[in-house]
Formats: structure tokens, sequence, C-alpha cells
């Protein structure tokens, strides 16, 4: 999820487009990059890391390359997603005949393209899949950069949203956009063009959204939008009304519920292009295993910690679930330090989302060490953990920005069950079998905005969580690590002290803190264990614990059963955790809030925990 912005106008666009990186900076900070029309050229400056070294750059420049005098140009702040966070895979990406091109979005057929264009004659400095764009358009051009946006786009398959200049048409901007934002931002004889209208609301509150598909010229106050089919549109421009800080979030009020809601769209782009509906599989090419590589491995360890490890639970359960081979969850610092009998015939998955915590790289290299096959399942490109495992997955689910972790955990979720799905393939699982677990996969974003939908009835639940200060979480199976995620964002965020539990482990002690002001969340949804856990929510109600129920809607013997309840829409149980996860989070966001906590810096903890 990169940052995007564009201007023109008569004003200098540097300090625009600067500024507007700025705005954007959460959206993706690895590295930046501008491109700007300057007599008759582009000048184009890119460096890694920050907006500022950018900035910087840009400072060295002025003067000699004439860069404060452009009025149109755009620029881009970066999370990687194909390629490490390097000067040359920064955006803008450039063709010889002078065009320059930024990107937020995948291109799924990069592969494909790059090889026709190379067989072109055009030569590649990146390993973007954005530089195959700018070459497509440049295929494309013959002076008039609208028609050949227009035509490219038509090869593109995946997710974009560009915007364009070319040295030729001065005061011109070509954007684009399918799947990934693109707002323009309306001003007197001007115009500013983003991923996000943060970056436009400090010129202009008048903007347009463009909808997939669409494809616009501007040109100073000019703005013309097309199809695809080069049919002229109408688009509407909205009256944005979000104040400064809610902007730098989307609009939300924090980080993590900004987070929370892009849950849909962030597991679509984790499964995008991983899915094969025909053949019931899963297409996980950054394992790079072969189908016999994987068939001969006989153990999958995950190593984590905190969100991660918990969402490797539910990795654990699906790979004995539905492959039938071992899995096995280890706190990351237990593992290195444990001496632990790892061999040739084990994987071992590090799920990491910075890719950067410290025990969790020590244990990939104890298990390097000890000759394991190490693979990470990372949300970073390029961060530590995915460069020294070598291999592995990436979740593409955006830059987390809040501390507590929620969009990852259900992103980590959906590649581990892909990876169940894989070797389940590789072993008994027949391909019907494995056409429906696909279904089950691709459901999921659906089930998310379902619960999301419950925002509201939510918040009004948590308003009667606020006086407690001591809970517990109880499940079973699949269950067991949403209760241990559960738990684990309620006592993160509102210090709200909350204990995990798997339910059946309630009565080995637990059971004596039980009174009427330590309430109890039950994951109840149907399926099996439901009526195992029902009688544990009967021994808590036994001993005064008012009981929170996580229940399937309709379940009216689950809802009579419990003193309050949120309903989550049915699924069978391994995909079931990712709503009932949801519900959770949203549940905790709102007890924070209410309890006017610092909800995306809690106290003493840091977003990635690179000590020991
Ligand atoms: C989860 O909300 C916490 N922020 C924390 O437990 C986190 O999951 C843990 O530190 C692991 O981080 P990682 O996924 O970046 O390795």
């Amino acid at each position: 999820m990169c940052g995007i912005v564009g201007y023109s106008g008569l004003r200098p666009a540097v300090p625009v487009l600067l500024n507007g990186l700025k705005r954007l900076e959460y959206r993706g900070y690895d590295s930046a990059g501008v491109a700007l029309q300057v007599d008759g050229g582009l000048v184009v400056e890119k460096r890694e890391g920050k907006v500022a070294s950018l900035a910087k750059a840009l400072g060295g420049i002025e003067g000699s390359s004439g860069i404060e005098a452009s009025t149109c140009g755009i620029a881009h702040t970066r999370w990687a997603t194909h390629g490490p966070p390097t000067r040359a895979n920064a955006h803008p990406h450039v063709s010889s005949r002078r065009l320059a091109l930024v990107h937020n979005g995948i291109v799924e057929n990069h592969a494909a393209l790059r090889g026709k264009l190379r067989a072109a004659g055009y030569e590649f400095v990146s390993e973007t899949d954005t530089e195959v764009l700018v070459h497509l358009v440049d295929s494309n051009y013959a002076g008039n950069l609208l028609e050949a946006v227009t035509e490219a786009l038509h090869d593109v398959e995946g997710t974009y949203g560009i915007a364009c200049v070319a040295a030729d048409e001065p005061g011109v901007l070509v954007v684009a956009r399918r799947g990934s934002p693109i707002v323009i931002g309306l001003g007197e004889e001007e115009t500013v063009v983003a991923s996000d209208a943060a970056a436009i609301i400090k010129h202009t509150r008048q903007a347009v959204y463009l909808d997939d598909n669409d494809v616009a010229r501007i040109e100073g106050g000019e703005v013309e939008i097309r199809s695809l089919d080069a049919m002229p549109v109408t688009r509407a421009a909205a009256e944005i009304d979000w104040s400064d800080d809610a902007a730098e979030k989307g609009g939300y009020e924090h980080y993590m519920l900004k987070e929370i809601f892009e849950q849909p769209e962030a597991i679509r782009n984790t499964i995008r292009g991983r899915m094969d509906a025909d053949r019931g599989n899963a297409i996980l090419s950054g394992l790079n295993l072969a189908p016999r590589e994987l068939a001969e491995i006989r153990r999958l360890l995950i190593v984590g910690c905190g969100t991660s490890m918990n969402a490797g639970l539910v990795g654990e359960y699906a790979v004995e679930d539905f492959a039938g081979i071992p899995g096995e969850v280890e706190q990351a610092a237990d593992f290195r330090y444990r001496n632990p009998i790892v061999g040739s015939r084990d994987l071992v998955l590090a799920i990491s989302q910075s890719g950067e915590t410290a025990d969790t790289l020590a244990a990939v290299r104890e298990a390097k060490d000890k000759g394991a096959l190490v693979a990470g399942l990372v949300n970073v490109v390029g961060s530590t953990i995915a460069r020294e495992t070598g291999r592995g997955i990436y979740l593409h689910a955006g830059p987390e920005i809040s501390v507590a972790s929620t969009k990852a955990f259900t992103s980590q979720v959906s590649v581990l069950l892909m990876i169940a799905l894989k070797f389940a393939r590789g072993h008994r699982m027949s391909r019907e079998r494995g056409m429906e677990f696909v279904r089950e996969i691709e459901a999921l974003p659906g089930l998310v905005e379902r619960v999301l939908a419950r925002n509201d009835e939510i918040a009004a639940i948590a308003g009667r969580f606020v006086e407690f200060e001591h809970s517990f979480f109880i499940g079973r199976g699949y269950l067991y690590p949403v209760a241990l995620e559960g738990a684990l964002k309620l006592k993160e965020i509102s210090y709200i002290h909350a204990e995990g539990y798997h339910a059946a482990e309630l009565k080995h002690g637990p059971i004596a803190l039980l009174e009427k002001r330590v309430p109890v969340v039950a994951l109840l949804n149907d399926g099996p264990g439901k009526d195992k856990t029902l009688g544990n929510v009967a021994e808590c109600q036994a001993r005064s614990s008012p009981v929170l129920g996580i229940v399937t809607e309709g379940d009216e013997e689950a809802r009579r059963a419990v003193d309050g309840c949120i309903e989550v829409p049915p699924a069978p149980l391994h995909t079931a955790v990712v709503p009932a996860t949801v519900a959770l989070q949203l549940f905790a966001y709102h007890v924070a809030r209410l309890r006017g906590c610092a909800i995306d810096q809690p106290r003493n903890l840091a977003k990635s925990v690179t000590v020991e």
C-alpha cells in the first residue's frame, strides 16, 4: 500500500508533492521519489528511506536543476511488495522515451508482460512489477499520454492506482485506478491527485474519487475522466469533511481502527494470485518448494511471538487437520534456547509481521544451524527475517502502524490456511475438497465485512466491560488461539488483565478466580466443541461471572446461554477464526477507547521488539 501524489497548476510542484508524501508516509516509507517536468524534460530523484531523505536530495539540486520552477509532477512513497526497498526499486519508474510513472497495487501478470517487453527491446533496471507498467505505456505512446495509458491498461491483470507524466506534454498528468484508490482534489486552476485524501485536504476539500477502470487526464484545473473504453465518464465531486488529524488515519480516530477496517482488502491482497480454483490448490511460489520436496517434509514447526505465535497455532491445527502432518508452534525465544530437535525433514516457518523480532530471528538462525528448511511468513518486504530465511510468503497486508497487531493476524491466518491446503493436496485431500477449501478461504473478506458492519453494536457491548479489571477468554480447538489473541488485544490496549485459556483448562485452577467482577469471554461459534464450551460457560456463571459469548448468527441456544453476545457469520471453524478474531479486535478497541487509553501506542510496548 504505497502513497501517490501528483500536482498540475500554477504553483511550484515540489512543496505540494513533498507535503503530500509526508501526509502519506504511514502508507509506506521504505523509499520515495519524484518526477518533475522541467524545461521540456523530466527531473527524477529517488531515495531509499523516509521522505526526509528525498526532501534533502531535492534541496541539494534546487537552483542547478530548475525544479523549483516546475509546476507539474508526480511523487511516491513506497511499501515494497515486489523487490526490496532500494533506490533502483523506488518509484517513479521511467522509460527512455521520457515518461515517468508511480504505482500502488500489484501487477499479477508482470512476469509475462516483462517477457514481452524485453522481446520488444525494453531493458529493465528494477525488480519491481511497476516498471513493467511504464514500459507498457511507452510501447503505446505516440504523443498522447491519455491514449497510451488507456491502451496499456487493457493488458494489465491485478490492481493499480497510477499517476503518469510525459516530458512532451507539459502540465499534463494522467491517473487511473483499479482496486487501489485515486482521489482528485479540485482547485482553482490547479489539481492535486493522491492515493488518499490526507494528501489533498491542505489544498482543497472538493474531491473526485475515481472508480475502477477510470482513467483521467489532468491539466491545471481541467479534469477529463474516461472509461478504459475511452468513453467519457462523469464522477460527482464530494466534500472531504475530515479533520487534519483524522486525515492522517484515513478518516479513522486511530490507526488501529483503520487497520481493523482494512482487513477485507488486506486479506484480498494476501490471497490475490495465490488461489488455483480449478485445481483446488494454493500457489505459493515464494516457498520455492516443488511438490516432491513438499511431500518430503515430515513436520511443520512454527516459531513466532505474540500475535504471530497465536496465528501460528491456527496453522498447527490446520496442517494436522487437513494435511495429516504434525504441526508444532514454539515461542521463538523458547525454541532458540531449548536445543530443539530439528532436522532436514522439518519446515520451520517463522511468522513475523515486522520481520525484525529478535527472538524470532534468533530462532530462524538456530533452525538453519540444525539443518532445517526455513521459510518466512512476513509483512515487511526486505526485512531481516525475510532476507535470512531466503524463502517464504509475504502478507501484502500493507503497513501496520498501530502497535496492536490486527490485519497482520488475519492475513497470517489466511496464508497458513493456504499452506495447509498446499500440504493437504500433496497428501490425501481430493481436488474437489481442495476446490471447496479455496472457496472457504476466498469467503474470508466477506465474513470480515459482516462483522465490521456490527461495529456500533460491539461498541455498545464494550461499554459494559469498561469498569472490569480482570477477565478470561476461553475457547477450544481452532477457537483456542482466538481466545489467546482476544485476550492479548484487550490487555495490551485497555490494560485490563485478560487471560486466554483453553476452555477445558479453566477448571484446573483459574476457576478459583471467578466471581461477579471477573467476566469471561467465550468462543461459542457453532461447530465441534461448542456444547462442551457451553458447559464451561455454565460453570463460570455458577461462580457469578458474567459471560460474553461470540456466537454464530441465529444460534439461539448459544445466545440464551450467555449474558451478552456478539454474533458472527456461520463458517467452518478453521475459517471462523478470522471473523471471531475481528469481533474481539473491535471489542478490545472500543473498551480501550472508552477507557481513554493511548490505543495506537500503548504504554511499555513497541511495534517491533528488536531486542531480546
Ligand atoms: C501484538 O498485538 C503485539 N504487537 C506483539 O505481540 C507482536 O505480535 C509480537 O511482538 C510479534 O511481532 P512480529 O509479528 O512483528 O514478529
